[in-house]
């Protein structure tokens, strides 16, 4: 097949070249993010492979559509950013890669823990200047805590096994619970209200859906103990910054560990050290030495990078193979 990929970086495109000699795609990498204004780039192509911040609205589908295009690939589990109607509408199959090694994400969260609650960041820039004062590096022990689990899918069953080997209490919380999962981990399931209300440390692990957008809010903020620290590796929108500000601002929070932002688009994965930022509220959230933030590199290991080739390539030949599409995303309304 030939496929444009947008939104390529540095970091990953060996991956994919190595990952294709098994496949003999014709593969092109564009630096674009695919969006209205470049979709027609794909005219020609057979496929175009799509990460996480480009923006495949129907407008976009529509051109992919009138330029040939019959399948779009995301090189993600997420696909919030996505107008899968639109796609199922113009027959076209979303594909994505439904799960690469949650232990990268899962690490990643609990590294942005360790690293804010023990103030490694600090520690490390303080050492550099040849400053060794201890004086505002106090931590605390995560065992025995309690930490909240929100999504206790592929990932988020990581974190509770993480979370339970530092001798936490891990309290969950999902659509679909799972008792069995809970009995072997020894972890208990419970309404959301009462995680947010119990937690002294809650990660957060679903998608992003109209169910799950802006579920931490100024009201699920306020039901929060003092000092919690939360942390998103999930996506930015699952919490409302604004509300996150105040919180911070009014020390309603410990603090916060974000590897994703809602506004990120556009931003992440971008060099702006030359140009500096318009996005007021995020060089807001940069200013507090309690906030943490990753560029959405959660899922940035080299074992995560090459699952995620092998599948979105083998999910392309597979379609162009059979016909059928594997990992498909279906269409809300195709139930
Ligand atoms: P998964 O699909 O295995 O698990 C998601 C879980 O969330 C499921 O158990 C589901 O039942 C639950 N859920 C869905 N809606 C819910 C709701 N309204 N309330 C409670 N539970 C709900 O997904 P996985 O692989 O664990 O990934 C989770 C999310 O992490 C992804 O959707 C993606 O947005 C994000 N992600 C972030 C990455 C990063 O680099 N920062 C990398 C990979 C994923």
């Amino acid at each position: 097949m030939k496929i444009l990929f947008f939104d390529t970086h540095r970091y990953e495109k060996d991956v994919f070249r190595a990952a294709n000699e098994a496949h003999g795609h014709d593969i092109v990498f564009a630096e674009a993010r695919l969006g209205p204004e470049t979709a027609g780039l794909a005219a020609g192509y057979d496929a175009v492979c799509s990460f996480v911040n480009d923006r495949v609205s129907a407008p976009v589908i529509r051109t992919l559509k009138d330029g040939g295009v019959r399948a779009i690939a995301l090189r993600c589990a997420g696909f919030n950013h996505v107008d899968l109607q639109a796609a199922a509408a113009a027959g076209i199959p979303v594909l994505r890669v439904p799960a690469y090694s949650p232990h990268a994400v899962a690490e990643h969260a609990l590294a942005l823990l360790l690293t804010l609650n023990r103030k490694i960041h600090r520690a490390h820039a303080r050492v550099r200047e040849l400053n060794f004062s201890l004086d505002g590096l106090v931590g605390f022990d995560l065992c025995g805590k309690t930490v909240g689990i929100v999504g206790t899918g592929n990932i988020g069953r990581v974190m509770c096994r993480i979370f339970r080997g530092l001798g936490c209490q891990v309290l969950a919380h999902d659509l679909c619970p799972d008792s069995q999962f809970a009995a072997t981990e020894g972890i208990r399931y419970v309404a959301l209200e009462e995680l947010l209300g119990a937690s002294d440390i809650i990660s957060l692990h679903v998608p992003l859906t109209r169910g799950t957008h802006h579920m931490i809010d100024a009201a699920s903020l306020a039901r929060l103990k003092p000092g919690v620290i939360l942390v998103n590796t999930g996506r930015g929108a699952l919490i409302d910054t604004h509300a996150l500000i105040h919180a911070l601002k009014k020390k309603q929070i410990g603090g916060a560990c974000l590897d994703v932002y809602e506004e990120e688009e556009g931003i992440f994965f971008e060099d702006l050290s030359e140009s500096g930022i318009s996005d007021d509220q995020l060089a807001r959230l940069l200013t507090f030495p309690n906030v943490l933030v990753t560029s959405h590199q959660a899922f940035l290991t080299a074992e995560a990078l090459q699952q995620i080739a092998a599948t979105t390539l083998s999910n392309l030949s597979s379609l162009e193979k059979t016909g059928v599409p594997v990992n498909q995303v279906e269409s809300p309304s195709a139930g």
